[in-house]
């Protein structure tokens, strides 16, 4: 056995990050371009005004998924493409361009996955209090019915959010992505079971509207990798901890309540009153069954058991390897962030992202030649085709990214892309990870 004979090998987008056209065609504003447009706020004062210019071009954007055998594509609808407001009147534009988009990419076979929030909330809505809006989880039921409605009839794989962890912890709680602030935990415990209650609901229209839906749920992960087997549990158990500090950025703070109906103890116990108060029937709504945990894993961190068993963390070797941004190489995370989630959960893992940045350049020939890519992406790959040899039930893994494109605060300054984007002209160049990664899909990954 190996990868199973339906394996979904795809690569993955976000809507802030590649569409640019930012105030066309009635589009709204988000908190990413209100953000962006601050002075400081991005390491190389861009924005996502343009970025890759899919909204204009993703006719081409979707050949050359073609052109690299691509069975299926992760992209996120922007919210305030379709609600400029957040609530209330529905931009037809919207619809159409992501109606179109779904046509390109079934018209080649292509299977559309799409994320509901990857972290552009209208900004209207956060003018209204954002995550802390009790008020949001019924906004997002509206956005999630009018997607389910227009696109449900070809579209059958939804994630409803993205890396929580990343855009309350980044966004709210240290700051450096949009909206920009510094909250304290009483509100971020509030606004996180928000996001729980919005996405309860988006369950529940999905299940409704859609005939034969998928539904996933993706987290931000960094494995704790034990160094022997004698760490296993240590790392198991650091991996889901959740306490004060941590809460935002952890595991089980998200996916307990989905998968058992119930936050973990430890958090209830250590806030108390300051805990929202927990609706009986919201939380039917968060635990109601999902069809697949996706987990985005770049780097991982070494641990061992100290003399309790707890993890302790084993920092890196000096030079050892890392990608452009800084991350840590660390294959074995894709082994044991898929098998720990999926002891723990019991249910089908998709990665939903994985790659790295590096500091890619047209070659004198024209090509863009990215070695060090192709042996990251072959090192990881190897770990989950033996994640899924002893047991897991992997679903499949979309590459991040399709392209090189915005990322976030640090601009255009990292490239993650199997696509070389030149901004200057918007030519798109195939790297040769991206012909690599053709190749192992061509074989279902029996060539890895
Ligand atoms: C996670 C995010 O979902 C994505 O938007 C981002 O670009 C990548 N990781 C790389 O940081």
């Amino acid at each position: 056995m190996s990868f199973r004979k339906d394996f979904v090998w795809g690569a993955a987008t976000a809507s802030y990050q590649i569409e640019g056209a930012y105030n066309e065609d009635g589009k709204g504003s988000s908190i990413w371009d209100e953000f962006t447009h601050i002075d400081g706020k991005i390491l190389d004062k861009s924005t996502g005004d343009v970025a890759c210019d899919h909204y204009h071009r993703y006719k081409e954007d979707v050949r050359l998924m073609h052109e690299l055998g691509l069975k299926a594509y992760r992209f996120s609808i922007a919210w305030p493409r379709i609600f400029p407001d957040g609530i209330g009147s529905v931009n037809q534009k919207g619809i159409d361009f992501y109606n179109n988009l779904i046509d390109e990419l079934l018209s080649y076979g292509i299977e559309p996955y799409i994320t509901l929030y990857h972290w552009d909330l209208p900004y209207a809505l956060y003018l209204k209090g954002g995550w802390l809006n009790d008020d949001i989880a019924d906004y997002f039921e509206r956005y999630t019915t009018v997607v389910a409605e227009n696109f449900g009839d070809r579209v059958k794989n939804f994630i409803t959010f993205n890396e929580p962890q990343v855009f309350i912890g980044c966004g709210c709680l240290e700051g450096s992505h949009a909206p920009g602030f510094q909250y304290g935990d009483k509100d971020l415990l509030r606004m996180c079971h928000n996001v729980l209650r919005a996405h309860g609901r988006a369950v529940r229209v999905l299940r409704q509207t859609v005939p034969d839906v998928k539904i996933g749920f993706t987290s931000a992960a960094s494995p704790l990798v034990p160094l022997t087997e004698n760490d296993v549990e240590a790392a198991r158990g650091g991996f889901f901890s959740c306490g004060r500090g941590n809460f935002v950025f952890s595991q089980s703070f998200w996916h307990d309540p989905i998968a058992f109906g119930k936050y973990p103890e430890a958090i209830l116990s250590t806030y108390g009153e300051d805990f929202p108060a927990v609706d009986e029937e919201d939380m039917k709504l968060i635990s109601a069954p999902i069809d697949f945990i996706g987990l985005n894993i770049y780097t991982g961190a070494f641990v061992k058991a100290d003399e309790n068993g707890y993890a302790q963390r084993i920092p890196c070797y000096r030079g050892h390897p890392r990608t452009a941004i800084g991350w840590d190489v660390v294959p074995q995370s894709l082994y044991w962030g898929t098998k720990f989630f999926y002891d723990r959960y019991k249910l089908t893992i998709f990665i939903t992202e994985n790659g790295m940045s590096a500091h890619d350049c047209i070659s004198l020939d024209g090509k863009v030649h990215d070695p060090n890519r192709i042996d990251y992406l072959n090192r990881y790959l190897l770990e989950l085709k033996k994640s899924a040899e002893d047991g897991a039930d992997i679903g499949g893994y979309f590459q991040w990214s399709l392209m090189d494109n915005f990322e976030w605060a640090k601009g255009y300054s990292e490239r993650f892309g199997v696509i070389y984007v030149d901004y200057e002209t918007q030519n798109r160049i195939i790297k040769d990870s991206g012909y690599w990664f053709k190749g192992i899909i061509e074989q279902n990954g029996e060539n890895l």
